[in-house]
């Protein structure tokens, strides 16, 4: 189940084999369903460094094992003439839990004084990073072991920098194997600066470091006599002193559906609620397909009456008062606060793929339920998790971090990672295999859920008596839409008039709509963020392709950012609308600014300035480029005029 993202909890623990619970392997969880708290927590650290010891020593002094377990250790590890080796305390763990097909991720719980901890991935479990980089785990806080001996290595960096990237901000150091370096205050001071240095310069600033000895038990829950020159917190009392749980029981409701069951008369949509709660009588969102309905009832098993409200961390089933067509991969919300909907979004990647990640590769992303396939539309910036160097290029390779977008063609619901962690992660998938993991930010990108509302029912379309032939035949040409995009200053109105003018002496029917003039009437209650102008661009469409159907040549000039805008654009005037480039580069832009706009936006006066502070995505394939950069607005009107007399006149009879 390697490509599940289905975070652990939900599984079923009563699928854990009989012995496990017994050793300490899982709790009960009605017992600690009262005022004590579950934290979980992630282990990491280069391999050999002593995560595996550090596990069973913190179980031990935390009287997590069973009775006999140490007894049982002792006799082990005497046979194989050594000393109680902690790290065994796993390797049993990992024998019975060999034997439960059902478990995937490695478990394992103790308890403090304060609260339950569990931790949610073993160290030397194959998936290890996989399961941190699809969420299958995802801790409250860390513990990053380091080698005293060894110091930094490669894998310290490389997962320090995934805590980092994934939003892990609760870290404890502990530098281990004190034992080996005869407790030196200077060899502890050494590493701790060199992994203290790499945190920083990430900017995640460890909470604390901790000297410690995993196999002689320093510092983990009490204080050792072997390091005088520490006044530090045990490893102990630093994860007591993390902060609580975040309550996601507080955010936004999301429950993505899993499944859809009917039963007798009723359909009841099935789920885990990854954050907020719902209850019967709320009105919910479904999205991406925007259905709402109202909850009827909230399903309880066994029990015949279900609970009023259910909350983040439970499986629901629910039913609602409509029969709604909904299907798993819908992410059911309130309506106040819906996730966003977009067929684009940029990603901080971790790629695990042997293959490099390349722009326009294709590959299968999984974000809670949803499945959709998607396309590297870009990579921003390349990471190297070593020496923390930016570089270019249009290759990730396996353990880089990137900065990409990706574009799907199905529409998806999804968060801002910085808002909702739980559905802002996503994996990818290639060949049956998590090759990459990472968060969303849409930053600078519109939420599409108003542009693809359609908020009236009943209305039917009426046919025109009229034909677009009889229009056009009339015309001498056909309708069509003339679509320029380019950055402001790019010339766009310029040649738009320049053009509607030379076709009208020819004796076209034409009409420019224009950014700077329609957003004074039609569109005047829109302004610059990213969903106004999608709001502006789609009734721009929309009106354009009104124009096209009365048989005119309508040239709009807009700077339409982007991609999804102008394609929706395109469907809207199926078969006769044309995007024209109209290409010029900021700079050159700027050395015109005929409206001293970049002027202004430089000085920080315009906020969301395209090209200065706010994303344009030009044309991926256009059906010309005209280039104001290189040749005058005379010739750049003559390209154009020539393409619309090819794409738009008629032949003439017998012609
Ligand atoms: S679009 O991005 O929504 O397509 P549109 O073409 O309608 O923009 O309007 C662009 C014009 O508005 C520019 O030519 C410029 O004169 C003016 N403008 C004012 N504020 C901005 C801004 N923040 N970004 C871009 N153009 C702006």
């Amino acid at each position: 189940m390697t490509s599940d993202t289905t975070p652990i909890a939900a599984q079923d623990q009563s699928a854990l084999p009989e012995d496990a619970t017994q050793s300490g392997a899982h709790p009960d969880d009605a017992e600690h369903a009262g005022e004590r708290s579950l934290h979980r927590i992630v282990i990491v650290g280069h391999v050999d460094h002593g995560k595996s010891s550090l596990i069973g020593r913190l179980l031990h002094d935390t009287g997590s094992l069973p009775p006999g377990k140490v007894e049982e250790l002792e006799k082990i590890s005497a046979r194989r003439g050594m000393e109680i080796e902690w790290s065994f305390v796993l390797d049993a763990f990992q024998a019975e839990r060999d034997q439960a097909v059902t478990i995937d991720t490695t478990q394992i719980w103790f308890k403090t004084g304060l609260r339950d901890y569990v931790i949610i991935d073993a160290p030397g479990h194959r998936e290890f990073l996989k399961n941190m980089v699809s969420g299958a785990a995802s801790a409250d806080a860390a513990i990053m072991v380091v080698d005293a001996e060894e110091g930094v290595r490669e894998q310290s960096r490389r997962h320090a920098y995934l805590l980092h990237l994934l939003g892990v901000r609760q870290v404890a150091v502990v530098i281990n194997k004190m034992d080996l370096v005869d407790f030196s205050q200077t060899r502890f001071d050494e590493v701790s600066k060199e992994i203290t240095e790499y945190l920083r310069s990430i900017g995640a600033a460890p909470m604390m470091v901790v000297p410690i000895s995993a196999r002689g038990g320093d510092n983990i829950a009490s204080r050792s006599a072997r390091t005088p020159w520490y006044d530090g917190p045990t490893v102990i009392s630093a994860l007591d002193g993390f902060h609580g749980h975040p309550g996601v029981g507080a955010q936004p409701l999301r429950l993505p559906v899993q499944d859809v069951y009917k039963f007798d008369a009723r359909r009841i949509i099935a789920g885990r609620i990854e954050s907020g709660t719902v209850s019967v009588g709320d009105t919910v969102l479904f999205s991406p397909s925007n259905k709402t309905a109202r909850v009827r009832s909230i399903e309880a098993w066994p029990a015949d009456h279900g609970p009023e409200t259910a909350a983040a961390g439970e499986s629901v089933g629910i039913t609602l008062d409509e029969q709604l067509f909904v299907e798993r991969g819908e992410i059911v919300s309130h309506a106040e606060k819906p996730p966003k909907l977009s067929t684009v979004f940029h990603a901080r990647l971790f790629w695990l793929g042997h293959k490099a990640l390349k722009v326009g590769s294709r590959y299968k992303l999984k974000l809670l339920t949803q499945e959709a396939e998607v396309t590297v539309r870009s990579i921003e910036r390349i990471v190297d998790t070593q020496t923390l160097e930016n570089a270019s290029g249009d290759a990730v390779e396996r353990n880089a971090v990137a900065e990409v977008t990706l574009f799907s063609r199905q529409v998806l619901g999804l968060d801002d990672y910085g808002d909702l962690p739980k559905t802002g992660r996503f994996v990818l998938i290639e060949d049956y295999d998590t090759v990459g993991g990472g968060v969303i930010s849409m930053e600078g990108l519109p939420d599409q859920r108003q542009a693809i509302t359609v908020k009236s029912t009943n209305v039917i379309s009426v046919e025109h008596q009229l034909t677009a032939d009889s229009r056009a035949a009339r015309n001498g040409h056909r309708g069509g839409v003339l679509w320029f995009t380019g950055l402001s200053g790019a010339g766009k109105s310029t040649l738009a008039m320049e053009v509607e003018q030379r076709l009208f002496a020819k004796g076209y029917q034409v009409y420019v709509l224009d950014g700077d003039n329609v957003r004074r009437g039609l569109n005047a209650n829109l302004g610059f963020s990213p969903e106004d102008r999608t709001e502006n661009i789609r009734r721009v469409g929309e009106a354009a392709s009104l124009f096209a159907d009365s048989g005119i040549i309508c040239i709009t000039a807009f700077i339409s950012p982007y991609r999804v805008d102008r394609d929706r654009a395109r469907a809207s005037a199926p078969g006769r609308f044309h995007e024209i480039y109209i290409k010029a580069d900021v700079e050159t832009c700027e050395r015109r600014d005929p409206k001293g706009l970049y002027k202004k936006a430089r000085a920080g006066e315009i906020p969301q300035f395209t090209g200065v502070s706010a994303p344009y995505e030009p044309p991926v394939a256009p059906d010309l480029v005209v280039d104001t950069a290189g040749e005058s607005v005379g010739e750049c009107v003559e390209q154009i005029i020539r393409y619309i007399e090819e794409s738009f006149t008629l032949e003439k009879p017998g012609g």
